[in-house]
Parts: C-alpha cells; structure tokens; sequence
C-alpha cells in the first residue's frame, strides 16, 4: 500500500509511489496520453498516465473524468523542474468517488466568472486555488497572531457573543430576542476584556464581532472577526510598540510560511518586507495638516475639515506617502468611543491610535488608553446617552483597584485584505456576511 500523502508534502517522496486524496481541477489530452491536474487543498499537481501503461478501462474512465469530480489517486512522484509545485505524478490507478454528471456540469467552469455570480456559488467557489490560497494566508495569520500573544505571556480570554449593551456606538447594533429581555450580538469584547485584564494582566480575545453597518463599501462586513489585546498597567504608548511589533511579526510569518499562496495571488512581496517596525507615527493634528497641503497641491478632491473623522480618501492619502502601516494617534474624543482617557495635554483629544494599512487599505487598527476615573466615565456614559444599568460592572473597574490600561482590536479581514492585497473584504473569509448578503 501506498503511503497517503498531500500534494504540499510530496517532496519527501520523490521516486516513490504515494496516495493522493482529491479532485479533478482540469484534464489536458494528447493522443495516447492524458494530463490530469488534481487538488487537494494544499496544492496541485498534474498526473501523467500513458494509455499502454494501464487498462483501456482505466484510461477510459480518466479521459472521461469531469471537472470536480472526487479521486483518490495513486502514482510514481517524479521531480519535474517545470511543474509549478516541482513534481509530477505518473499514474498508476485514479479511483473516482463520485464522478460529477456529464449532462450537470460543475458551475465554476475555469473561464471567468461575475462576482455575483461567484457570491452566489460561494460554496464551491471557495474551492479555486485563489480562493484556497487566500483562505490558507488567513489561517496563518490566525496562527501568528496566537503565537505571538503566548510568546508574550499573554492569556486567551472569550468574551461573551450576547451582550446587554453597545460598546462602539448604539447606531450598529444586531439586536437579539434574549427571553423577555432585549440583546445584541456583541461589537467588540473590549468592555469584558478590560474586565479580564484586570483578573489576569495580559489578555487577548479572538472571535466574531458584529455592527449592523448600513455601508456598501470594500472594508466593511456585518460579521467579522476581530483580535483584542488588552492590558493592564499599559498607556497608549506601551499598546502602539505593542500593536506595530503584532503586525510585523504577523507580516514576517506570512512571508515566511505563505509564499507560495502569495505568489498565487501575484502579491508584491517587496512591499511586504518593508513592513517592520516601528511605524511612522503622526498626530491627528499633524495628519490634518498633510490632508489640508494635499488639498491645496490638488492631489485631494475635497477639504478635509478639522474635527472630523477621515473619510477613507483621507486615510488612502495619508497611507500613499509610507511605505509602511501608519499610526495615527490623539483624534479628537468627539468623533472617538465614550471610554477613550482624555490626553492630558490637550482634554479635547483621545488618547487613542488608529493603524492604517499602506496600499490604500485604510484602518486595520483601533485602540485606546481607557478612561480611569470613575466619575467622568460615568458623565461620558449619560452624554452617549448609554443606559447606567447595563454598565454598573464596567464602572466597578474604577472603584476597585482601578490601574492605567490599554488595549486594540485588529479587524482579521482588513488585515487579510490587505497582506493578500484584494480588491474587496468579502473574499477574506469563508462565507461573508455583508449588508442584504446572507446567503450561502
Ligand atoms: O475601531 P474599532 O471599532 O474598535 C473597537 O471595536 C475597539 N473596541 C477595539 C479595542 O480597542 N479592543 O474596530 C477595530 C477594528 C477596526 O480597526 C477594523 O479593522 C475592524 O475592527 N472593523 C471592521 N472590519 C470589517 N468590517 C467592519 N464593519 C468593521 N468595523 C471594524
Ligand atoms: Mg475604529
């Protein structure tokens, strides 16, 4: 018996037969030979079968083979220079486990598609090998980002998915019949995290977050998933080295262990080496004035007025001048969430920072040093209009050995997004959930 293997791994097999465990992605033919290509999830690789060196039946059966059909394969793993994965397989059996109808073709043919149309078949379109790399680049990310955080001593905490309350604003909330009460399904784990960093010190959560946002554009989701340090004892500084030093080890990783997958989406991976820390760092105020000279040189079709938010023009203007992530800090508390600390030099700004991803990909970070005082968290709880009640245990952190504290959230499928370089968040996770878009 052949040893089973995948199509990643066959390099440790050359001259050997093994087993493969896949699907027909495409079949070429020239006369008295045929030149499937098969996948597997890790990778591809083109088999070799000569009509004289197997059974009319069996030869019968491959030229016949359809697109997607399933197979487990057996052959001889020959080093191919040419091969894009470096290896061939000359074929010694195709066993089909089911074979797709002739007359119901599988829809994804390998001619281009609309997005819509892919959108609606998104359960096999998941299966191209664009679409196989980009998901393999994400799990790597979600393997570097755990890493990272235990190689720092930092303790996994799950926040809860139904909450009593808003954390990021009341306007994109998912409400949730929860008995005879009213919930939502949560924003951020932030508010429960400061809790749990307050128990354990250094903690982080990964899950999915929600905000019912009304817009239609490339970075924005319904559902996604979002990473959430927090730290006691931490000011915004200490979380700004922390969040630079996160992306970098995280770009480094893909980079190390993902280049084949980039190479599948034609990434430029030079512009992925730049990005090592530190990271520019600009005020808002400094952030402004960039906005307010590239207005003048005409390089901005429209003014940015101060005390606003950026628009995501302005954001893709300020990133076009680094060649790596931004970090902008101090935005103004008014366009900022209640529980930003107010900077002491100046009580109208947050101490709060925003990373934005160079490539015009805007805003993959938000973070904040959180307000310590009891009272004037309170006064911000009554001016965003936030029901008391739902935040007495928020508030509890102030009165019982309340400390400095710190922490981010970094949205996975901006990051995604923007390391694999793709159009739209909608191909950075399995089945996107976005504004009238629930289906697959
Ligand atoms: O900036 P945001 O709203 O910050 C928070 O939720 C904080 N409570 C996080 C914290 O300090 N623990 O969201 C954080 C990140 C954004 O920078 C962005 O990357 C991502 O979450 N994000 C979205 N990603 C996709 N679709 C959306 N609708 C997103 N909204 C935010
Ligand atoms: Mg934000």
């Amino acid at each position: 018996m052949a040893p089973i293997t995948t199509i990643e791994h066959l390099g440790q097999f050359d001259g050997q037969e093994v087993t493969l465990r896949g699907w027909l992605y495409n079949l070429r033919e020239s006369g008295k030979l045929l030149f499937p290509i098969f996948r597997d999830g890790t990778g591809q690789v083109q088999g070799v079968m000569f009509k004289k060196a197997v059974s009319e039946e069996l030869f019968e059966s491959v030229k016949s083979l359809t697109q997607e059909s399933s197979v487990i394969v057996t052959g001889k793993v020959r080093a191919e220079k040419r091969a894009p994965g470096g290896f061939e397989l000359d074929l010694l059996n195709v066993e089909v486990m089911q074979r797709v109808p002739e007359d119901s073709p599988y829809p994804i043919s390998l001619k281009d598609h609309g997005v819509e149309f892919l959108m609606e078949h998104r359960h096999l379109w998941l299966r191209s090998p664009r679409q196989v790399a980009i998901l393999r680049i994400r799990s790597e990310i979600e393997r570097a980002m755990h890493d990272f955080f235990y190689e720092h001593d930092f303790t996994r905490a799950d926040p809860p998915i139904l909450t009593p309350a808003a954390c990021e604003g009341t306007s994109t909330l998912f409400p949730v019949d929860y008995f005879d009460d009213q919930a939502y399904l949560t924003q951020s784990g932030q508010l429960y995290m400061e809790a749990a960093a307050m128990a354990l010190g250094k903690v982080y959560s990964f899950g999915p977050t929600f905000r019912a946002e009304k817009s239609k554009t490339r970075r924005h989701l319904t559902e996604f998933w979002m990473v959430e340090p927090e730290v006691a004892y931490a000011t915004l500084e200490d979380i700004m080295k922390l969040a630079e030093d996160f992306i970098s080890f995280i770009v480094a990783r893909v980079l190390e262990t993902r280049r084949h997958e980039l190479g599948v989406l034609g990434r430029d991976v030079a512009l992925l080496e730049n990005i090592k820390a530190p990271f520019p760092r600009l005020s808002y105020d400094e952030a402004a004035a960039m906005l307010n000279e590239g207005f003048a040189k005409g390089e901005l079709e429209n003014a940015f007025e101060y005390g606003n938010d950026f628009g995501s023009p302005d954001e893709t203007y300020i990133s076009s001048k680094f060649d790596r992530p931004v970090m902008i800090h101090r935005y103004p508390a008014a366009v900022k969430a209640f529980y930003m600390e107010p900077d002491p030099n100046d009580l109208t700004k947050a101490l709060c920072v925003d990373v934005l991803a160079p490539e015009g990909y805007g805003e993959v970070i938000g973070g904040s040093q959180r307000m310590g005082d009891y009272t004037k968290l309170l006064e911000r709880i009554h001016q965003h209009e936030l029901p008391e009640e739902a935040f007495q245990w928020y508030l509890d952190l102030r009165k019982f050995g309340g400390v400095p504290h710190s922490g981010f959230g970094m949205g996975l499928e901006r990051a995604v997004a923007w390391i694999c370089k793709l159009d739209h968040v909608r191909e950075t996770i399995p089945f996107p959930r976005m504004l009238h878009k629930m289906y697959p």
